[in-house]
Formats: structure tokens, sequence, C-alpha cells
């Protein structure tokens, strides 16, 4: 079954071809990046307009790049939310035109399932049941993942995101847009140790997560006085061994807890290098594994999309390709 996926819930538009039987035909993403970097972050108007203006040319050559025609097509999948709303209803209303045309069905897909499902399209994909920490900039959830659908929450942050935070505190540090990339650079050449910042609820005994705190142990440290700008580097370091710490604790603390062994990385936040090279220190000292999307599918994407409708189509989900536009922007 071939499957055409959109992915449209904020500054990426993707669209991706997944064949169940041959896997990732292909794969394109348009980053509206330099779009929304004069205005420091997302403008959702921008973000629509755009989406609409890119998504045919996408769709054409994705298609083109899969030696695919459109009327192969057994079904399409969009994300359906959590997202902005306007950006949302654009990948919806051309997945859900062209599934009705075509005569076949549309799938809404939850962003998260998508994230939390790319890990396995790489090459060694990770078996269920599994361990999934996903860490983007709306989410940082704990997850249980028993199989396509059966997802149970260990535990999640009660206030700001971890890409959050980070996008927040380059923004103190005065970085650009998008800021968590740009802070994970700056740290890599600072020295930690010469900050003290908080481990947000490190010891609280469950699977949640804060963040909003640290942001603001970072605003103290640079609005007092002797604050020197040319610290940033180690600013930065510490800030990011802070989130890793946390986050590579609380993981540890899941696989513990549900006596699991394998654990998945997914989100714009699972790039970050210091996570991936502290998260698989740990878990190669316990005999665990962790698993990783394949860098290109760490941050939004088609190919997830297409891959998570993929599974529920094949799990035998139907949904009528009836023109209905199912968006959920905070599902
Ligand atoms: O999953 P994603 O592409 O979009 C959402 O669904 O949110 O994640 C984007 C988030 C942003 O907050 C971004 O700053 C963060 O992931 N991010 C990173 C890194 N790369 C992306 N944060 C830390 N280190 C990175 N290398
Ligand atoms: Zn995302």
């Amino acid at each position: 079954m071939k499957v055409l996926g959109i992915e449209s819930s904020c500054d990426e538009t993707g669209v991706a071809l997944y064949d169940t039987e041959r896997g990732l035909l292909g794969h394109r993403v348009h980053s509206q990046i330099d779009l929304h970097a004069a205005y420091g972050g997302v403008v959702p108007e921008l973000a629509s307009r755009d989406h609409i203006r890119r998504l045919p040319l996408l769709v054409r050559e994705t298609l083109a790049d899969a030696g695919c025609a459109l009327g192969e097509l057994d079904a399409l999948a969009y994300t359906a939310g959590p997202g902005l709303a306007g950006a949302l209803l654009v990948g919806a209303g051309m997945a859900e035109a062209l599934a009705m045309a075509l005569g076949v069905p549309a799938l809404p897909v939850h962003h998260l399932e998508g994230h939390l499902l790319s890990p396995l399209l790489a090459a060694d994909p990770p078996a269920f049941p599994f361990v999934a920490l996903l860490v983007s900039g709306g989410h940082t959830q704990l997850m249980r993942v028993s199989g396509v659908g059966e997802y149970e929450l260990l535990g999640e942050s009660l206030d700001d995101a971890a890409g959050e935070a980070f996008d927040k505190t380059a923004k103190l540090l005065g970085l650009g847009y998008p800021g968590g990339p740009q802070l994970a650079r700056l740290a890599e050449q600072g020295t930690t140790g010469r900050f003290r910042l908080p481990r947000p609820m490190l010891n609280s005994g469950d699977l949640d997560f804060s963040f909003s705190g640290l942001k603001t142990a970072v605003l103290n440290v640079v609005s007092a006085p002797g604050w020197h700008a040319v610290d940033a580097v180690d600013l930065a370091a510490d800030f990011q061994q802070a989130v890793v710490e946390v986050l590579v604790r609380k993981a540890l603390a899941a696989l513990r807890r549900t006596g699991l062994r394998h654990l998945v990385v997914a989100g714009g936040v699972g790039a970050n290098r210091q996570l991936r090279a502290q998260l698989d220190e740990a878990a190669r000292r316990r005999g665990w594994r962790v698993y990783y999307p394949e860098p290109e599918l760490c941050t939004d994407n088609g190919a997830m999309i297409a891959f998570a409708g993929a599974l529920r189509l094949a799990a035998g989900e139907r949904v009528a390709g009836d023109g209905e536009i199912r968006i959920r922007p905070r599902w």
C-alpha cells in the first residue's frame, strides 16, 4: 500500500511517500526558517501562506521522486494536530481533497505519534514494547509504547517543554531563531561547571519534568551585575547539561520502572549531541539500548506522518475520504 503523508503543523512543509512493501520512496521537507527569522519566532499567518505556496509543488516532486502516479495512492495521511490551526488546515485540506478525488481514505495523524514511531523507519528498528522519550518544542513526555496506538503516558513536563526551554534560553542569550540548535552549538564550545543551575524535579520520585525554572535561573545570571556576554558559551554549556542530566535520569528511571530495555528518543531535541552521548553511555553501562530516528527525521517531516498513517491503515483503521477536514490544534 502506498500512503502519501503531509505535515504542516508548524514551520516545516513535509511530504513523503511510504510504501508498506518497499519503505520510504520519496521524502521532501521545505523549512520556513528564513521566512520567520526576522521576527524571532514563527508567525502563524506567514506559516499558513507559505504552506499553501509550497505544498502543491512538494506533492508533485515527491511523487516524481518515487516514480508514483497520483492514481496509484492507496491513502493519504496528514497531521491533524497539535499545531497552528491555520497551518494544519492547509495540509488537511490538501490531503482530504486528494483523498476525495481519488476515492481513497484520508487518515488524520497525531503529530506526536508521528515522532514517536519515526525510529521504526531506521534500518535497525526497535521492537515493541519500548519506552519513548518524546522531546520536541511543544512536548516532553515519557511513554510506554506497547504497539501502534497503544501508548501509556508515564510522565511529562508540567510547564515548558525541553525544546521550548532551549528556544527561550537562546533568546535570553541573544541568539537568533531557531534558538535550540544554535544554543546547542554554542554549548559545544563551552565548559560546564562555572554556573550553578538547578536540576528541576530530578528527585521528585515521579517521571514528570519542569523546565521553566531553569530558564529563570539563566535570566537571573544574565541580568546580574558583572555579567559578561563572553561567558555565554559556558552558561550555554551549563544550561544544556542541566536539561540533558534531567532527561537522562528520568529516561533511565522509566526503563527501570517498566522493566523494559529499549528506549526510543524522538522529537527535535533528540538531535542534541550531548543528550545522545550521555544517554548512550548510561544505557551501554546497563546493557540497555537507545534508538534514534535518522537525523533528517528528528525534526518535523512528512515521512513520519506517512508511516504512522500506513501503520494505522494496516491495522484496519478506515476513514472515508469524505472531504471533512479533521484538525485538532490542541489535540
Ligand atoms: O520536533 P520538532 O521539530 O518540532 C516540534 O514538534 O516541536 O522540535 C523542534 C524543537 C525546537 O524547540 C528546537 O529548538 C529543538 O527542537 N531542537 C534542539 C536541537 N535541534 C532542535 N534542541 C536542542 N538541541 C538541538 N540540537
Ligand atoms: Zn514536531
